[in-house]
């Protein structure tokens, strides 16, 4: 795997590629990689030649400050996963490569950004949509591959994508369990075991709700309250959101109709962890 760290020196080797016919297929992460990312990595193998991971921990799109510098990652270790998983390029560029001194631009976008994390988190979609950009800029790929994970944000990709006339194919990466449920993230690893057991109770509400809404239940209300529930029986769990939407708008729901998801956020052992699950 070839590692660049600076965009100009990246962009050479790209530019050579393509030259060559070979198509570009690009897997953006902030680090702290596991089976998730790994299997996004795996997905885009069949979608294009050569296959590009970036890591970054990109500090604009961090609203709190704390977080940012809690947030840390193992290059080696990393780099090694990639390696394993066959990635051709890794680019891992520094805070001043991405902003150097003097930057002053922002991509946002509107209405898709309003709700959910966006009101939780407020700047950090315009921080996400800015690197991107970048990045998309500096790879220069084809198709790239984003989690539905993070569906609010494989949404506000999508639709930055096809806003901004960019010639990139988005794919939907699925999201990926553990066998006992819980969907991976880089913040699982902060929870205690007991908070990892309570963890469950996420996408168990999910899937008792799904099975309700395939059993006739549309009511958006009485899904929401079947995830709330299970999430209740966890002491000190806070919830932040639990919202049946529309899978295109993220726009809520009253009525079960069409494409729809459930997502949810709630805070467990301090640690926020976000779910969602198509249902209809
Ligand atoms: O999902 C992530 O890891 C990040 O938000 C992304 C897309 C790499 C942008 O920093």
């Amino acid at each position: 795997m070839k590692k660049y760290t600076s965009i100009a020196e990246l962009r050479t080797e790209i530019k050579a590629l393509k030259r060559t016919g070979k198509t570009i297929g690009f897997v953006p992460t902030m680090g702290a990689l596991h089976e998730g990312h790994l299997s996004l990595a795996r997905t885009l193998k069949v979608h294009c030649d050569v296959r590009v991971c970036s890591i970054f921990v990109n500090p604009t799109q961090f609203n709190d400050p704390k977080d940012y510098q809690a947030y840390v990652i193992n290059l080696e270790n990393d780099q090694k996963l990639l390696e394993r998983e066959g990635v051709d390029i890794l680019f891992a560029p520094s805070v001043d490569e991405m902003y150097p001194a003097g930057f002053q631009s922002t991509v946002s976008l509107s209405e898709i950004t309003k709700p959910w994390e966006g009101a939780s988190r407020p700047g950090h979609f315009a921080g996400v949509a800015t690197v991107v950009t970048m990045l998309f800029n500096a790879v220069q790929p084809d198709c790239a591959i984003f989690g539905e994970k993070d569906f609010q944000q494989l949404r506000l990709i999508e639709q930055m994508v096809s806003d901004l006339k960019m010639d990139i194919s988005i794919i939907r990466g699925a999201l990926v369990r553990d066998s006992d449920g819980l969907a991976l993230s880089s913040r699982n690893a902060r929870l205690s075991p007991q908070g990892r057991v309570n963890s469950l109770a996420l996408s168990r509400g999910l899937y008792a709700a799904k099975e309700a809404c395939q059993g006739g239940e549309k009511n958006a209300k009485a899904l929401e309250e079947i995830v709330a529930r299970s999430v209740r029986q966890v002491p000190g769990a806070e919830i932040d959101y639990i919202a049946a939407v529309r899978e295109d708008t993220l726009a809520p729901v009253s009525e079960i109709a069409g494409a729809c998801r459930i997502l949810v956020v709630v805070k467990i052992d301090g640690v926020r962890l976000l779910d969602n699950m198509a249902i209809a």
